[in-house]
């Protein structure tokens, strides 16, 4: 080639690269979670796609471990174009669309897999077609945390220990009922305050899953681990609504088919992550396993469900549809 065209050739790259990256667009997407935690990590695997797929038009700096703030900061930053995108707790979400509480039945499914199918099935996607009315932001797809469990700073061998017991939980109505019902004292309380909490007496135990168990090292303050699986724990997509309205259709469809694959990954992540979690916790010896099913939780399960039919209609479905995928 001659050296002149050549040179021409280099000048259009060089700024068609650079016509890109000047008109690139950075998402801010938040969570609450750490770094390490598995929703960070399909966020940023998410980014790189995107990276990749819009031929840098589109970056993503994922904000973890709260540092744009809490859930409900991060919200109203969403509403206001503040923040672009969140992969948040649906817990949130139900503080302002209480049908979505009904994604907290107890044992609705059994393990990440069933829930993954649950929550692309027609009742749950169509709570999230709700919320461009209802909270200001699209939800483009469902993840999941690992199945909720508890560790216990005292001996459990059924519901009953619970009685009279602070219990950490994530503070929603759902969840509050839960443990309302089981005689515990319900104490809500940041992730990040936990351990030392069990440690000092603050709570005697906390609702969490087996990833915070092992990662935020809960094991070594606690007594019993009661492996129940006993609700799922749901995290959704958001992508502001000022920014939605902003984007080509093509690029809606590439970044909310993108967050929803990364997302969805994690049903499957959690399979095998949760099994290696818990022998990695079995391997300390510092608490005692125990295995619990629905009969743990005795006549709780029945009058949780009696309360939450009456408030939210979608839980029959969600029943039906579940007890449909076993
Ligand atoms: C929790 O509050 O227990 C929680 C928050 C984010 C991810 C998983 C669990």
């Amino acid at each position: 080639m001659q050296p002149r065209r050549l040179l021409a050739l280099l000048t259009i790259a060089v700024g068609a690269s650079l016509g890109a990256s000047a008109g690139a667009k950075e998402l801010r997407l938040g969570l609450i979670v750490p770094a390490t935690h598995e929703w960070t990590k399909a966020a940023n695997a998410m980014g790189e796609e995107l990276a990749q797929q819009s031929g840098g038009k589109y970056s993503v700096t994922a904000f973890p471990a709260g540092q744009l703030g809490n859930e409900a900061q991060m919200m109203q930053q969403l509403q206001t174009g503040a923040l672009d995108m969140a992969f948040m707790t649906v817990a949130e979400v139900t503080n302002r669309v209480p049908d979505m509480s009904a994604l907290f039945a107890p044992f609705l499914v059994r393990d990440t897999r069933e829930a993954g199918v649950l929550l692309n099935g027609p009742t749950a996607q169509k709570l999230l077609e709700r919320l461009p009315r209802e909270i200001g932001a699209v939800g483009v797809g469902y993840g999941v945390a690992s199945m909720r469990l508890m560790l216990n700073a005292f001996p459990t061998q059924g519901g009953g220990d619970l009685k009279g017991r602070k219990m950490r939980i994530t503070p929603f109505p759902p969840v509050r009922d839960f443990y309302q019902l089981l005689g515990a004292a319900s104490t809500p309380m940041p992730l990040t305050d936990v351990y030392d909490s069990l440690a000092n007496g603050q709570v005697d135990g906390v609702d969490a899953d087996i990833e915070l168990v092992w990662r935020m090292k809960f094991y070594e303050r606690g007594n019993t681990l009661v492996h129940s699986n006993h609700m799922m724990f749901p995290v959704v997509g958001l992508v502001s609504g000022r920014l939605w309205q902003q984007l080509p259709p093509q690029d809606r469809e590439l970044i909310g088919g993108l967050a929803r694959k990364h997302l969805n990954t994690l049903f499957g992540t959690y399979d095998t992550v949760a099994v290696e979690m818990r022998r990695n916790i079995e391997e300390t010896q510092k608490v005692k396993v125990v295995d619990a099913g629905p009969e743990f939780f005795g006549d709780v399960l029945q009058k949780w469900e009696e309360i939450w039919l009456k408030r939210t209609p979608v839980l029959a479905d969600l029943r039906k549809e579940a007890a449909a995928i076993r």
